[in-house]
């Protein structure tokens, strides 16, 4: 594999050059205290953060950013954290679909415009999964997605709540007059009891499986509980990860391919997936130049089992037992044969040799 020079940088464009606007960046980047052997020759990762203190399932990306930038700097390049759009199903007004494609478009121009040579992409709520995978696959450097991972199973009096599904159970429930207001306020104080999307296979967990089975996430991140110290580790190595894709040139045309949206959209189905995989994935695949269609992701469905017993399609488990039981490497090796393993990942291998021992 070839790699590059520091002078074939896409940063060494703002900061290589012996011009005034060159001297200019320079003079700026040093305003904050680094030194020139800090960022010149060295790759420059944008780490693009939805975070905001209203968006829930976000919360803990104020600290996982440190452990994006560890890995960073352990690699040899240099992380900068830049906050990128916050959309959140939480607490937004009417929809949080209005905003995806605001959160596609400010990403694309972020990387465009400033000196990074890579990008990892902090999402996990629903639309900021296709919204930052979007806008960076037309920015065209090299990305890795960090998926905010699964919040814990909700628990009130000893009851398994999900999200979602038992919101609506439990009102129906108050409506008709079989628990107390006592209970109701139980039930709402347990069903959302740590950072992280929600832990049924709704929208956001369907989002960052399609992310993982396209290759954009280190191998099986999406199942990872938001809170498992094994979440700090994974984002400490998208981090050094990133690093080395911008030396190896590791594109995002390289990896998104046709089959790698054709993976996604049979993974996807295999987990019971969340209906809004059908707008977002088609989205998504088409921003990469492939025509995925409501027919194929129709035809794919008829032919794929559904394996994954993960509410709300499944009857019993929450996301916190599918990691336990495997999490998504397990999902895929259950399934290989219908998936194109050749398919290369951020990892640098195939999406088969990441599959080796799930
Ligand atoms: Fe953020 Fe459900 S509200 S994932």
């Amino acid at each position: 594999m070839t790699r590059k020079t520091p002078a074939e940088l896409r940063s060494a464009r703002w900061f290589s050059k012996d011009d005034l606007r060159s001297f200019g960046h320079r003079s700026r980047m040093m305003q904050m205290g680094y030194s020139e052997e800090e960022f010149v020759g060295r790759p420059m990762i944008g780490i693009l953060n939805t975070w905001s203190e209203l968006n829930t399932c976000h919360s803990h990306f104020r600290e996982r950013v440190q452990d994006v930038k560890r890995g960073v700097l352990m690699a040899g390049g240099i992380g900068v954290e830049m906050p990128a759009l916050s959309v959140d199903e939480s607490n937004t007004k009417p929809t949080s679909m209005l905003y995806r494609n605001l959160l596609a478009m400010e990403t694309e121009e972020m990387i465009r415009s400033h000196p990074l040579d890579g990008v990892v992409l902090m999402g996990g709520c629903d639309k900021t999964t296709p919204g930052l995978v979007m806008g960076a696959i037309s920015a065209g450097v090299p990305l890795i997605y960090l998926p905010a991972g699964p919040m814990l199973r909700g628990n009130y009096a000893g009851r398994i709540l999900g999200s979602g599904s038992d919101a609506w159970k439990y009102w129906d429930e108050r409506r008709a007059g079989k628990i107390s207001d006592a209970e109701w306020q139980g039930v709402q104080g347990g069903i959302a009891r740590s950072a992280g999307t929600c832990m049924t296979m709704g929208t956001a967990s369907t989002m960052t499986a399609i992310a993982d089975a396209m290759g954009i996430t280190l191998p099986g991140a999406s199942s990872i509980p938001a809170v498992d110290s094994g979440h700090q580790r994974m984002s400490a190595d998208c981090g050094r990860r990133i690093v080395d894709m911008v030396w190896e040139d590791v594109t995002p045309d390289k990896i998104i391919t046709a089959s790698a949206c054709r993976n996604a959209a049979v993974v996807a189905m295999a987990t019971g997936c969340s209906t809004n995989a059908v707008v977002h994935l088609i989205a998504m695949a088409r921003r990469a130049g492939h025509d995925l269609t409501l027919d194929d992701l129709d035809a794919l469905g008829r032919v794929t089992p559904l394996i994954a017993n993960v509410r709300p399609a499944g009857k019993d488990y929450l996301m916190e037992d599918f990691y336990y039981a495997g999490g998504l490497r397990a999902l895929m090796k259950q399934i290989e044969d219908r998936l194109d393993t050749s398919c290369l990942t951020v990892t640098g291998r195939t999406l088969g040799e990441n599959l080796e021992g799930a």
